[in-house]
């Protein structure tokens, strides 16, 4: 809606310019806002003050021309100058409710598929014979939700799982494997894991203290490096046992990744040489003390000085960055990428800047595509601390998921109830899955984020509880109305504001969605969320339903009814499942 008005002020500044009645060159700055207060409108727009100098206009003259060469609009039922030269626009109460209609019959709830990039996401990314822990929470659920919202608008998405897999480490870890296989008497090709993190502290302890050992892995590395099949036989076992752990979570979750979607480090192995020569071929890269650098002017060190990037060690081996940079060509140049975005933590921006900066040097990627680092802060426990284990380790994404599980089942138990005990597990791991994520995802992806139980278990406040229970209340009034929600239809009729703040709040989920697309923050729409169903609550309380006259009620099972459907849709598009009884 805001748009809306933005666009008829823009078409009349237009028309302003050409009657020649504000200079040509006039460049407006357009703002549109919602009102705090409804007895100013429904929006405002501070256009013709923060525009009158420019105009050499006074403010409130500069208003009234805008006003009076306002094309005509169904959407505008009267406008108003308020203050020192404030525009106010009351919205037409038939165009909102046709608007609602139109969205309520409407195939996807309202969404425009207009969008047809093909966007690769690089999200979750764990490593290698490690657990995934909380250090993984934020980048996996935020990428799945961003992930969501691109399809829901008509992109073709490539999830991109850009796990460790690669590097020196593997050596210890293959020796290792061989004798944990030989003490059990098994044939380490068939072995199994449990404890994925014991098994690696055990190889970097052995590596450490044994020097036997310490010879062997290095000797593996070499061996795996060279192509030698054991050694790669080996180093596939691993990450096959690593892959199966993540995707017990992944599922556990509900985080739409498989192993599909594994798009690993070691995938780039083949490119590295090639590329390394491109960039010296080039004179981008130089040689110096025996390693290949790119000097990077743009970036400095603490002192001031440029820094170089090393893409190719003095013994011939490889980096992350070097890594990075094929992994980026190869999204635009083999996945055909319009639009690349990576869910990593701030702490790898200067990497990612760097590798970039010399993909686009090397014009590896033309400049319309566009690689986005989409960064978030770290996550800290209640203490304002990195967020970790009572003895100081991190915390396993898996131990974290039964405490939530354990936290909300303790959390239903409470509550009166009339759900079986088989429902009320259900509601439990549910609920329990649900605020994990959505704790994450309403914040501001950008901030540090404190992990907190009681907050994002709360019934109340912007939760996943509070959202999801919205959702069944609602369902729970059409089952005591004994009317179909999905198949409800009736006319819209809006007579008293709180169905009119409803029926705006509904019918810019669209906008909405478009919005958390462009930018990849999915708390836009968890706020949009919760605002919305506080808007239904004010009108649950204020417009009375099932004892509503007949065209009433039906319209405002209609707004209900709508209320629910994008709950529900919205919520999917975070990654969070709904339950019609809690
Ligand atoms: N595996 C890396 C880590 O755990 C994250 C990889 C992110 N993606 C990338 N293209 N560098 O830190």
């Amino acid at each position: 809606m805001k748009e809306l008005i933005h666009n008829l002020l823009e078409d009349t500044i237009n028309s302003l310019k050409q009657q020649a009645l504000v200079p040509s060159d006039l460049n407006a700055r357009i703002m549109v806002d919602k009102t705090k207060d409804k007895s100013h409108g429904d929006l405002a727009t501070n256009l013709a003050l923060v525009n009158a100098k420019q105009a050499g206009q006074n403010p409130r003259q500069f208003a009234e021309l805008i006003i009076a060469h306002l094309p005509e609009s169904a959407l505008v039922e009267k406008t108003e100058i308020a203050g020192p030269g404030f525009i106010n626009f009351y919205l037409n109460s038939h165009w909102l409710a046709g608007q609602v209609e139109q969205m309520a019959r409407s195939e996807h709830l309202g969404l425009i598929h207009d969008q047809q990039q093909t966007i690769v996401v690089d999200y979750s990314a764990p490593n290698v014979a490690k657990e995934m822990h909380v250090g993984h929470i934020r980048s996996t659920i935020i990428g799945d939700a961003v992930v969501r919202v691109l399809e829901s608008l008509g992109n073709k998405v490539i999830r991109a799982n850009h796990i460790g897999d690669w590097g020196t480490q593997f050596g210890m870890l293959i020796a290792n494997l061989e004798d944990v296989a030989k003490e059990q008497g098994i044939d380490p090709t068939q072995i199994s894991l449990a404890d994925l993190e014991g098994f690696y502290r055990q190889a970097k302890q052995r590596y450490d203290s044994d020097e036997t050992f310490a010879l062997r892995a290095r000797n593996y590395v070499v061996r795996l490096q060279g192509g030698d099949e054991y050694c790669h036989q080996m180093w596939r076992k691993l990450v096959d046992i690593t892959l199966n752990h993540n995707q017990q979570t992944y599922d556990r979750m509900g985080v739409s990744l498989s192993k599909s979607d594994v798009m690993g480090e070691s995938l780039y192995n083949d490119m590295l040489p090639e590329i390394v020569d491109d960039l010296l071929k080039r004179g981008i890269a130089q040689e110096n003390d025996g390693a290949i650098v790119v000097m990077q002017p743009e970036f400095k060190n603490k002192d001031g000085e440029p820094m170089g990037v090393i893409v190719r060690k003095k013994d011939g081996g490889y980096l992350y960055t070097t890594t990075d940079i094929a992994c980026a060509k190869y999204r635009y140049q083999t996945l055909g990428a319009d639009r690349v975005m990576y869910f990593i933590d701030s702490r790898q921006h200067q990497h990612l800047m760097q590798a970039w900066s010399i993909v686009r040097k090397a014009g590896y990627i033309p400049e319309q595509v566009s690689l986005e680092h989409h960064m978030f802060g770290m996550m800290l426990g209640k203490d304002g601390k990195p967020f970790k284990t009572r003895s100081g380790g991190t915390i396993k994404l898996r131990d974290l998921l039964d405490e939530a599980q354990t936290r909300a089942e303790a959390m239903i138990s409470e509550r009166d109830s009339d759900l079986t005990a088989d429902e009320q597990a259900q509601v439990a791991t549910t609920i329990a899955i649900a605020a994990v994520k959505y704790a994450d995802l309403s914040k501001s992806r950008t901030t540090d984020y404190i992990f907190d139980w009681d907050n994002m278990l709360a019934f109340n406040g912007n939760t996943a509880p509070y959202l999801q229970y919205a959702y069944a209340r609602i369902c729970a009034i059409f089952r005591k109305a004994d009317v179909d929600l999905d198949q409800h239809n009736a006319a819209v009729i809006l007579n008293q504001p709180q169905e009119e703040a409803l029926a705006q709040q509904l019918i810019a989920f669209n906008d909405v969605v478009h919005q958390v697309a462009d930018k990849g923050m999915p708390h836009i729409l968890c706020n949009y969320l919760y605002d919305l169903s506080g808007l239904f609550m004010s009108f649950y309380e204020a417009c009375p339903m099932l004892s509503a006259q007949d065209s009433l009620k039906a319209s405002r099972l209609q707004l209900a009814a709508l209320t629910a459907k994008v709950l529900k849709q919205g919520l999917a598009l975070l990654g969070i499942n709904t339950l019609e009884r809690m």
